[in-house]
């Protein structure tokens, strides 16, 4: 019965499938601690409500252009959704304070929902930011305006492999910088700054990576924080995706042998132009290894899936590689013949990885991929760097160092100890178990 619920939590989603997945994960996570959980959602990108029975939902009018998930909310529409969302989600919480089975103890918003916060000081809850990358790249973002008044800005490309002052393992090149859009980056700036104001902060990572960027967040915002990682472990595994996926590729991968395929995707929001995606196919093909790859439909400028490969791509790959739309990631992550990931270093996929125990290939896009890209190569040590422009013989001489080379079987070793010390946290007694614990108690604590 959900009046018999320890309180209700609204959790305001942002609609990007990276930013979705783990607030979804995060709800289904304190439904099982005993609270009734809302989702308050854009009319673009809604969760699928018959994957998520258990939650309600409420719908947003958000005013965005879109209608199918291929596009992306743009800037603008990060600033037009925290303006119009605001009156709303206050009309619909006091509405249902009124005829409610059980009180609304607390927001937790995506840090991009800002707006979430104001309505819950309105209501005079707890209002709790969910950041959905990872402590290393908060904490790198946060130094950003110090190293501004240092003046390391605009830094020179000649700066780009060396070493941030007071940051390492990055150099100038993995620092998280919108170069082209120095506009947002002042927002996001700006935003990154209030979250001192907030009740707390919850992260989807695992004590043990992130120590010392956690103590660091703490320190910096004096406000509690939990990791609650990896929450692809902790939630059931029920379906987030925006885009139909395609399941075929269990079956394929059934019959492949243990760790002999590579699994390609770049997740949600990665473009790519012909040329890459040419060479990527050359890449995988002449590499010899078996390949899952992800080709996300209107993922590759100009054309609509995969019409720019050669037209007898599926004789020359034969039964070696199969190519899909979309894939089950995290069933595809578990299967035991995948043996490395080349990804564009996501935070989702990145801690999907690390708990399955595979290495991985990391070519990052942008942003807090950087970040993320150089902690597994340079901190964790489970992946290979390949950056840059993308060409067919640098390709293939990574996939065969990861997948059959000395240097991808003790990364593939360190990854199986990250898997185990990952399982551990979840466990009773472990960090991300204990800190669950902490968070519900502060949830009840500052409420009833
Ligand atoms: C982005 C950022 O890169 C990420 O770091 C940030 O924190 C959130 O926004 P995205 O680029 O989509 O997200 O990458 P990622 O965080 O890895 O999320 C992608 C999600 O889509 C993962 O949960 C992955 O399992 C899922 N996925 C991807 C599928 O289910 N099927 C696929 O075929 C590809």
């Amino acid at each position: 019965m959900e009046n018999q619920r320890l309180g209700r939590l609204v959790l305001v989603i942002y609609p990007l499938q990276g930013h979705a997945t783990p607030v979804l994960q995060l709800g289904d996570v304190l439904h099982s601690k005993g609270f009734a959980i809302t989702i308050a959602h854009t009319r673009f990108n809604p969760p699928n409500p018959s994957n998520h029975p258990h939650f309600s939902f409420l719908l947003l009018p958000d005013n965005l252009p879109y209608s199918d998930t291929s596009q992306t909310p743009s800037v603008d529409d990060f600033e037009a959704i925290n303006r119009d969302c605001h009156a709303p989600l206050q009309e619909l919480l006091e509405l249902k304070e009124q005829r409610v089975d059980c009180q609304v103890v607390g927001i937790i918003f995506d840090s991009l929902m800002y707006f979430a916060a104001t309505v819950a000081d309105h209501i005079k809850i707890p209002r709790l930011v969910f950041m959905t990358s990872n402590a290393a790249f908060y904490q790198a973002f946060a130094a950003i305006p110090r190293l501004m008044a240092e003046g390391f800005f605009p830094f020179q490309d000649s700066m780009l492999h060396e070493i941030v002052p007071q940051q390492y393992p990055l150099r100038f090149k993995d620092l998280p910088v919108l170069r082209e859009n120095m506009d947002m980056m002042q927002k996001l700036i700006d935003l990154a700054s209030n979250f001192q104001k907030f009740s707390a902060i919850i992260l989807n990572t695992v004590d043990f990576l992130e120590q010392s960027s956690l103590l660091q967040l703490q320190q910096q915002y004096q406000v509690p924080v939990f990791q609650v990682g990896p929450l692809s472990k902790l939630a059931p595994a029920i379906s987030t995706s925006f885009l139909k996926e395609d399941s075929n590729c269990i079956a394929w991968l059934d019959n492949q042998t243990a760790n002999s395929v590579l699994y390609v995707s770049k997740g949600s929001l990665s473009m790519s132009d012909s040329k890459e995606l040419t060479e990527t196919f050359w890449g995988l093909a002449n590499s010899g290894q078996s390949f899952l790859w992800v080709v996300r439909p209107g993922s590759v400028s100009g054309s609509e899936w995969t019409e720019v490969l050669p037209k007898d791509f599926k004789e020359i790959i034969g039964e070696r590689g199969l190519i899909v739309k979309w894939a089950p990631q995290k069933e595809v992550l578990t299967h035991s013949a995948v043996g490395g990931f080349w990804s564009h270093c996501g935070w989702n996929s990145t801690m999907e990885s690390l708990s399955e125990g595979v290495p991985m290939i990391c070519s990052p896009q942008f942003f807090d991929q950087k970040v993320i890209a150089r902690y597994i190569t340079h901190e964790w040590k489970v992946g290979l760097e390949l950056d840059g422009e993308l060409e067919r013989g640098g390709i293939e001489r990574c996939i065969r160092t990861l997948m059959v080379g000395k240097n991808g079987a003790e990364m593939r070793e360190r990854a199986t100890e990250l898997k185990q010390m990952t399982s551990v946290s979840i466990h009773e007694g472990g960090s991300s178990y204990n800190s669950l614990i902490e968070l519900t108690e502060f949830l009840l604590a500052n409420n009833i």
